[in-house]
């Protein structure tokens, strides 16, 4: 049996532009992968052809061993692959815990990702407990921090129980104690069997938690391989640094130094 997700080959064109060139790359049940790479590399644009969201111009997407290249979203979605987005899309009038509530009643089913499983309110607030936002749970979406809008995009995401789980740039709004949190969090995640791929330009967080990394240029996976080898790929470091001389926020740091301890 193939990894749970496999994307074979996958070209994007839009127009002249080729926002993504043969891409080939895999995630794991029970691992977090990571997909990094400078703005416009394509990175996006192959969570979309994942998702179904773009059609690609040429490729594969197959998923639990399946071609699902021609499936609908809602389809996909339905057998459990899940999203959040770079721009946040909650429902910004409805409180943070109808957010969850609505993608809950659009989902059905059962879900995993709580303890203890219950129904209704109980399952929805232990969802909110779990990814550290309860304490806004009667709050509009469109009122609270950044970092809290961030948390809630993951809770719908886990309200649709996935077992691929595609996460477009999660810690951005997050501060550095809330950030920790949700790599310990993923990790638990995984630790349960969920399968994370991971869009991030926080290298401290990506270096920290992913087991394996591919890395975007200019629509072509430039390399793949675990942190340690990521980070002292030259290829990587070149794209990195043309990439450094207008963001200095992205730079591949030597040493992660986020405490990542998993609670027992
Ligand atoms: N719908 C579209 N129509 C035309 N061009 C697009 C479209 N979507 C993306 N592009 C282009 O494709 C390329 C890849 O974009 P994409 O959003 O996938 O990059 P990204 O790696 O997610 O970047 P960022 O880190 O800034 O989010 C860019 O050149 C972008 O301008
Ligand atoms: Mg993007």
């Amino acid at each position: 049996m193939g990894a749970l997700l496999e994307v074979e080959d996958v070209v994007v064109r839009f127009g002249g532009v080729t926002a993504v060139n043969s891409a080939r790359f895999s995630a794991e049940r029970g691992g977090i992968t990571g997909l990094i790479g400078p703005n416009g590399a394509g990175k996006t644009t192959c969570f979309n052809v994942i998702t179904g969201l773009q059609k690609p111009t040429s490729g594969r997407v197959r998923y639990r061993d399946r071609d699902v290249t021609r499936w609908p979203v809602h389809r996909r979605a339905k057998h459990g692959i899940g999203r959040t987005f770079q721009r946040l899309e909650a429902f910004g009038s409805l409180s943070v815990r109808d957010n969850v509530r609505v993608a809950r009643d659009i989902a059905g089913g059962p879900l995993a990702w709580v303890r203890p499983s219950g129904r209704g309110s109980v399952e929805i607030d232990a969802l909110l407990d779990r990814v550290g936002i309860a304490d806004h749970a009667e709050e509009r979406a469109d009122a609270v921090p950044t970092g809290t809008a961030r948390l809630l995009e993951l809770a719908r995401a886990l309200a649709c129980d996935p077992q691929l789980l595609l996460l477009d740039e999660p810690s951005s709004g997050l501060d550095e104690t809330e950030t920790e949190a949700f790599g310990a969090l993923l990790k638990e995640l995984a630790g349960e069997g969920a399968a994370i791929l991971m869009v991030e330009h926080d290298m401290d967080l990506v270096m920290a938690v992913c087991d394996d990394i591919h890395v975007l240029d200019f629509g072509q996976i430039i390399a793949s391989g675990t942190p340690a080898a990521i980070r002292v790929d030259p290829a990587v470091q070149r794209a990195y640094l043309g990439y450094a001389e207008t963001d200095h926020t992205t730079e591949i740091q030597a040493v992660p130094d986020l405490d990542l301890e998993v609670a027992p």
